[in-house]
């Protein structure tokens, strides 16, 4: 069985000026010990998507559609008393800038001990210890477990941070940009550390991140979201060597090629992305995209697997089939 499939999401939040459709038919799956990377720019849905899987949506916010399956269970028709009992053990959540969660009058450590005895029922004794042993997983000595958070650098306070999104032993770990508020060095051990401990412990992983660059050596497949909807999805290699839609060639042509000899500046992507409460007709990037033809802007295109697990939102596909 899978670890996570996502079918047909649909998250939309309630507004004065109607429905924004933030999350609009969006189908992904994970395999145990699988990492996904979440691409796309600013406002695409990524973050609703992990807040619809983890049910942190705030308040106007509603799965409207769709199934979230995490090991056959379904968390969009689960209530929320029953999320509880899943949320920490089978699924957690490290946000951006998650560090500056921490409680500043109350001990890291004690923080998450605190959730080990409400999840995992343990003695004051046993949390302690846990703690300690967590602390030791993502790189901090044991005995800091009795230090403030102000004893923390913000790399170290990060670390601390997953350690207490580790406490319960969760199969799914999502971390919605975890590293974008850090310096790049940093950065790059955050990075690392997850990436061990995805592999030690055989969590699947979702990463969240505006930059396609860090994905490359982290994930085993990227998803590239625009306007609520995944445009293409496929291993590391389809997306970086063999991009078929336009949006992720035009994404790839933002960041520049350190590799090459070429001196090419990168280019941004003309225009802006669609309002979400009245998205266009057809395909969403349409209006944007340099290869637009007339179904474009009638017919939303199917996600179609061009090859194995290499998936594709774009007319184009069908008609580069049909002339060859
Ligand atoms: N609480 C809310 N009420 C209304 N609209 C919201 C709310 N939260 C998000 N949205 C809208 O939903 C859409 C998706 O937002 P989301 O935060 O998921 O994007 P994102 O891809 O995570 O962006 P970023 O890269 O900036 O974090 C946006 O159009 C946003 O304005
Ligand atoms: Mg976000």
């Amino acid at each position: 069985m899978k670890l996570l499939e996502v079918n047909d999401l649909k998250t939309y939040f309630k507004t004065s000026k109607g429905y924004v459709r933030a999350v609009d038919g969006v189908t992904f799956s994970l395999d145990h010990g699988e990492c996904l990377g979440l691409v796309g720019e600013s406002g695409c849905g990524k973050t609703t998507t992990a807040l619809s899987i983890t049910r942190l949506l705030p308040k106007g916010g509603e799965v409207k559609g769709g199934q979230i399956f995490l090991e056959g269970v379904d968390y969009a028709t689960l209530t929320d008393k029953e999320i509880e009992d899943h949320r920490w053990e089978d699924v957690s959540i490290i946000f951006q800038g998650a560090m500056n969660a921490f409680n500043p009058v109350k001990k890291v450590g004690w923080q998450i001990a605190e959730a080990c005895i409400r999840h995992k029922g343990m003695t004051k004794d046993e949390a302690w210890k846990r703690a300690g042993e967590l602390f030791e997983l993502v790189g901090i000595p044991a005995e800091r477990v009795t230090q403030y958070p102000h004893e923390f650098s913000g790399g170290m306070k990060q670390r601390a941070m997953i350690a207490m999104a580790l406490a319960c032993d969760p199969k799914l770990i999502i971390g919605d940009e975890p590293t974008t508020a850090l310096d790049v060095m940093i950065q790059a051990q955050i990075l690392e550390l997850l990436e061990d401990l995805r592999k030690k412990l055989n969590m699947g992983m979702i990463l969240i991140t505006h930059d396609l660059s860090i994905l490359g050596e982290t994930c085993d497949k990227i998803a590239v979201m625009y306007a609520g909807r995944i445009a293409e999805m496929g291993t590391v290699d389809d997306i970086f060597n063999h991009p078929a839609h336009p949006y992720t060639k035009a994404l790839l042509a933002c960041f520049p090629n350190i590799y090459s000899n070429e001196r090419t500046v990168p280019e941004g992507i003309p225009g802006i992305p669609p309002d979400l409460i009245d998205p266009p007709e057809g395909c969403r990037f349409c209006p944007r995209c340099k290869c637009a033809f007339e179904a474009c802007s009638k017919e939303t295109p199917e996600f179609k697997e061009i090859s194995e697990g290499h998936f594709v939102s774009c007319h184009l596909m069908g008609k580069e089939e049909n002339h060859g």
